[in-house]
Parts: structure tokens; C-alpha cells; sequence
């Protein structure tokens, strides 16, 4: 076995630009993306993320120059899901609202694959429209399994235990209050530094998430395209019984294969993996009174085909101050359209006193009331808003959607699975009285 690691670790500042990298003085063809004869006895390859045919704006593909085309390995054969969910049509989502403790640390040794518990999802990978949501939990570093999704992108939240994402294009280090997505098809490896993580990940069938437009917002703001970070090349020239995980149209399946495919020396395009830090969010609100919609705090978008909805919104509510006059300043009670699963990388949220905890999550499904619990309902409505207040020490994120997630039965029948999420409400008062 031989290995030969080309690079370290660096990054390439921009979102969805032409990036260009290699790990080898030259290893890049210049003026052709495929050559009669490529530097270094390597295979030029393609992989494309949109149609061909999309218009320039959203037409993402990449060139990758490697040791060994991605076409080289065993027959796939399945090999059973674990707990990853493959349909959503098999249970009646409850209009109920829900939430759940954290995932346990597992015992046994468990990788990220192994680690990922599909919670709920919509539409599906055959129409590449909908999402799956997952959590995992891992204690184990993929070393001769290397993994890629064909049904869709994959944006991980971890909240505990940094990440190495070392993937075909480059390798992504990662940690809490950090994001990454791995395109569609690109090829990883899940190494825990810290021996354990627990997170969250949103597979995205639909059309990629891009930086939402900004309108009367202006040319800055929100997520800063300079602060998204792709990885340059690095390959391992690496050979040995390794194993390839395909997840297609909701199941694994493996094949054997005989080198790392993390084995591009050299690459140019906009279809890549990247990272943000969340921490550089630039979070916008009202300085008069009442609050925005939360679609200010919109992150990543993936668009629909009706303009103005989205398939699925990753966003975020980061530390922030609060200065609305005369306003109820917390989230306020609210019923929508869109449903949301809600996570928690750090501290404390601003709408709920307990119960909803980092590594925790809630689904509140379309047209399901909900909003502050009793507690902090009445320290809001008494609070002093003649001066700012910070919410600091938080990170919360919510994957909204379009359609309504349901809930797989392994989610509704888990033992994290909080009972009494609806009893933060009973003890709410009635205030109403007949004169002002
Ligand atoms: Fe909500």
C-alpha cells in the first residue's frame, strides 16, 4: 500500500466561482479541459451538477484530473440502510407539534454512514425534488469506506466533535458552528478528530442551494459570498480492499473497490465542496420595532419552480441584539405554510426556556401552531424594551420546506422522542378581560 498526500489543507475564498487548483506544479491543462494527453498520466473527468444546459448564472460542473476515472470499481450490490430511511409515504404525518432529546453517543464503533437516522423528509430522490433529514451520531473515522450521495447534496450542521471531510476535490476541516455541503455525487470520507461527533445533515434533492438575492437589502449583507471556503486539491495515491457506499434513490449499496478515490491531483470548475463559518453571519433586523419574518436570517436557499418559494431554506438564528420598541421581542406565536425542523449547535434559544437542547430537534409541520412556551412569554411581555437587548450564546438553525416533512416511524417511535413538548404551552394564562 502506498499513500502520497499532495497538499495540505488550504482554502479557496468565493461561492459557486471558477475555482482552479492543483496539487502538482503543471497537473492543470491549460486553454482545454481535455487534452489528447493530460500532465502526469492523468484522466481528465467531468462532473456536472446542473443540466447542461441551465443558464450560465446557476451552471455548475467541474474538471477533475485524476489517477483512475470514477468509473473504476466492483459491481454495486445493496447492502441494507441501517437507519437510513428511503420513502416518506409510509406513515400519516401528525399534525402534532414535536421535538426530541439528542441522539446518544453510540457504543458500538459506528461510522458517519452508519451514524445517519433519517427523522423526516418530503418528495423524493427519483423526481430530484424534497429533502431527507437526518441526525447522526458517530464514533468512528471512515478509513477504507468511502461514500457518496447520488440523490442529493448534503449540508452538515455538526454540533459536537469536528469533522475531516476529506473528499475527491480536497479536504474540508470542520467544526460546531461551522456548515459544509458536499455536492451531489462527490465522493468522502467522514474522519472524527475528536473520536466522537453528533450533528445534523439535510440531504437536498432538489436544485442546488444558492445565496439568497438581497433585494432592499443591497449588494452586502446576510452570508458573505467572500467567507465560503472550497478546498484545494489534495489526493491520496492509495491502494487496497477499500469499499465505495452509493446512496441511490434511498438506499446503500457497495462496491468493492481497489484504490482511494480521493485521487484527483488537479481540478478547475465551480461544482465543489464548501464550508461557511456561521459565526460570520451579518445578521440584519428591525431597529424601530416588531421583528422581520425569519426569512431574514435565510442562509442557503434551494429554489423552486415557482419564483419566490423555496424547496427547502437553511436558516439560522445567531447572536444578535434586539432593540424593537414597545415589541414583543422573542419569536412570536405563529402558524405557516412552510414546515420546520429546528436544531439547536449551541447555548440556548430565545423562544423556549427549557426542553430544547443543543443536539435536540423540533418539527413544527405546516399550519401546526406554535411559539414561545409559557415561561418566556411572561418574561417578555414584562421586559424592559426602552434599551437593546443581546441574545448571545445561541446557534440555532431551521431547514424549512415547502412541503410538509413527515416524519419516518423510526423518528416517532424513537426513545428521544419528547412526550410532553406540548405541555410548554398548557400552562400559558388566560389574560382576557373585557375592559382595556
Ligand atoms: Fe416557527
Amino acid at each position: 500500500m502506498t499513500q502520497h498526500i499532495g497538499t495540505e489543507t488550504g482554502y479557496q475564498s468565493g461561492f459557486g466561482n471558477e475555482f482552479a487548483t492543483e496539487a502538482l506544479p503543471g497537473a492543470l491543462p491549460q486553454h482545454r479541459n481535455s487534452p489528447q494527453q493530460v500532465a502526469y498520466g492523468l484522466y481528465a473527468e467531468q462532473i456536472s451538477g446542473t443540466a447542461f444546459t441551465a443558464p450560465r448564472s446557476h451552471n455548475r460542473r467541474s474538471w477533475l484530473y485524476r489517477i483512475r476515472p470514477a468509473a473504476m470499481h466492483g459491481s454495486f450490490q445493496e447492502m441494507g440502510n441501517g437507519r437510513i430511511v428511503a420513502g416518506f409515504t409510509g406513515v400519516a404525518p401528525p399534525p402534532n407539534q414535536l421535538r426530541w432529546s439528542p441522539l446518544p453517543m453510540p457504543e458500538a464503533p459506528t461510522d458517519f454512514v452508519d451514524g445517519l437516522v433519517t427523522m423526516a423528509g418530503n418528495g423524493s430522490p427519483e423526481s430530484m425534488s424534497g429533502c431527507a433529514i437526518y441526525l447522526y451520531a458517530a464514533n468512528r473515522s471512515m478509513t477504507e469506506r468511502f461514500f457518496y450521495s447520488a440523490d442529493g447534496e448534503l449540508l452538515i450542521v455538526p454540533q459536537q466533535g469536528r469533522l475531516e471531510l476529506a473528499t475527491e476535490l480536497g479536504t474540508i476541516e470542520l467544526e460546531p458552528q461551522e456548515i459544509a455541503v458536499i455536492p451531489r455525487g462527490i465522493r468522502f470520507q467522514v474522519r472524527l478528530p475528536d473520536g466522537e461527533a453528533r450533528g445534523y445533515v439535510c440531504e437536498n434533492f432538489g436544485a442546488l442551494l444558492r445565496l439568497p438575492d438581497l433585494g432592499p437589502i443591497g449588494s452586502n449583507g446576510l452570508a458573505n459570498p467572500r467567507d465560503f471556503l472550497t478546498p484545494v486539491a489534495r489526493y491520496e495515491d492509495r491502494e487496497g480492499d477499500f469499499e465505495l457506499v452509493a446512496k441511490f434513490c434511498g438506499n446503500l449499496w457497495r462496491a468493492t473497490i481497489g484504490h482511494s478515490p480521493l485521487d484527483v491531483v488537479a481540478w478547475h470548475g465551480n461544482y465543489a465542496p464548501y464550508k461557511y463559518d456561521l459565526r460570520h453571519f451579518n445578521t440584519i433586523g428591525s431597529i424601530s420595532y416588531d421583528h422581520p419574518d425569519p426569512s431574514i436570517f435565510l442562509v442557503l436557499q434551494s429554489p423552486s419552480d415557482t419564483p419566490g418559494v423555496d424547496t427547502l431554506d437553511f436558516v439560522i438564528f445567531p447572536p444578535r441584539w434586539l432593540a424593537g420598541e414597545d415589541t414583543f421581542r422573542p419569536p412570536w406565536f405563529h402558524r405557516n405554510v412552510a414546515s420546520e425542523f429546528m436544531g439547536l449547535v449551541h447555548g440556548a434559544y430565545d423562544a423556549k426556556a427549557e426542553g430544547f437542547v443543543p443536539g435536540g430537534a423540533s418539527l413544527h409541520n405546516c399550519m401546526s401552531g406554535h411559539g414561545p412556551d409559557a415561561a418566556t412569554f411572561e418574561k417578555a411581555s414584562n421586559a424592559d424594551t426602552s434599551a437593546p437587548s443581546k441574545v448571545a450564546n445561541t446557534m440555532a438553525f431551521m431547514f424549512e420546506t415547502r412541503n410538509v416533512l413527515c416524519p419516518t416511524a423510526q423518528a416517532l417511535g424513537s426513545p428521544q422522542l419528547q412526550g410532553s413538548y406540548q405541555d410548554c404551552w398548557a400552562s400559558i394564562r388566560k389574560n382576557f378581560r373585557t375592559t382595556a
